[in-house]
């Protein structure tokens, strides 16, 4: 049986977001998957990494890598980071859904991945890229935005939301996991009047029904491409003669 992990990181259950990621689960439920939820909102999820998650005094040497592989090696991860990992263990796949808040993901993500990625539990030094850990899962970005598709395009004033979008797919890609290529719905806010908000309403109503099939199209849908291992040398530079999938890894 297909395990799905949904992550939500938004604060308010009932936004589209909240909905979207519903509609997620439900397109899951329905094909049978196994559905686990991560309402980061509703879980109030602390996003910050701090050394009072592992009782180390104020006066005391803090260094949270260091810190976070000790209480996993102890067997004393904090109980909500343990929680987590233990959902993207195990997950076959993950649909991540959040709004675009100044051109990234929200905070509360980024401190998802910064507490619960733990060294030896979901990656380590010889296990990662295309030797991740996680080979074989696979990742789904749902992002929303308040900006317009063409303002979120590569020559748009708001900046190319794909290139936002890279850190997180490369954390994803860190840990040996297939990422798909994001989804996004535009225009997402609530100043449009009239006609325009119908539409909007309208539009918003068609991605909810539209989840199934996507999510449905899972094994086709394209992927993100990274370069292999193999295409970097020693220093752990790009070859001369590797392709460039990305403006943060190119030639220089
Ligand atoms: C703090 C904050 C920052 C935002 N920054 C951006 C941004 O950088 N780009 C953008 O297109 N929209 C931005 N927005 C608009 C949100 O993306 C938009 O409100 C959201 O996608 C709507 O989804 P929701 O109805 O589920 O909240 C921002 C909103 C907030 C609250």
């Amino acid at each position: 049986m297909t395990t799905t992990l949904i992550v939500l990181a938004h604060p308010n259950q009932r936004s589209f977001n909240g909905a979207w990621a519903e509609a997620s689960a439900k397109a899951c439920a329905d094909m049978g998957h196994e559905v686990l939820w991560s309402d980061l909102g509703a879980m109030e999820f602390d996003g910050i990494e701090a050394r009072a998650h592992y009782g180390i005094a104020p006066e005391a040497a803090f260094d949270p890598l260091k810190a976070q592989e000790a209480a996993a090696q102890a067997g004393n991860l904090p109980s909500d980071v343990a929680r987590e990992i233990e959902k993207v263990q195990r997950a076959d796949r993950i649909v991540f859904h959040f709004p675009i808040w100044w051109f990234a993901p929200p905070a509360v993500l980024k401190g998802w991945c910064d507490r619960v990625l733990v060294q030896n539990e979901l990656h380590a030094v010889e296990q990662r890229f295309d030797r991740g850990m996680c080979r074989g899962k696979s990742v789904l970005f749902c992002a929303t935005t308040g900006a317009s598709a063409a303002e979120c395009g590569p020559d748009g004033k708001e900046g190319d939301l794909q290139l936002q979008l890279w850190p997180l797919a490369q954390t994803f890609r860190y840990l040996g996991m297939q990422v798909l290529e994001p989804v996004a719905t535009h225009g997402v806010h609530g100043y449009h009047e009239g006609d325009d908000e119908a539409a909007l309403e309208a539009r918003l109503g068609d991605v909810l029904t539209g989840q199934a099939a996507l999510l449905a199209n899972w094994g086709r849908h394209p992927r993100m491409r990274f370069n292999s291992d193999d295409e970097f040398d020693a220093a752990g530079r790009l070859k001369p003669d590797a392709p460039s999938h990305t403006p943060f890894v190119r030639h220089r």
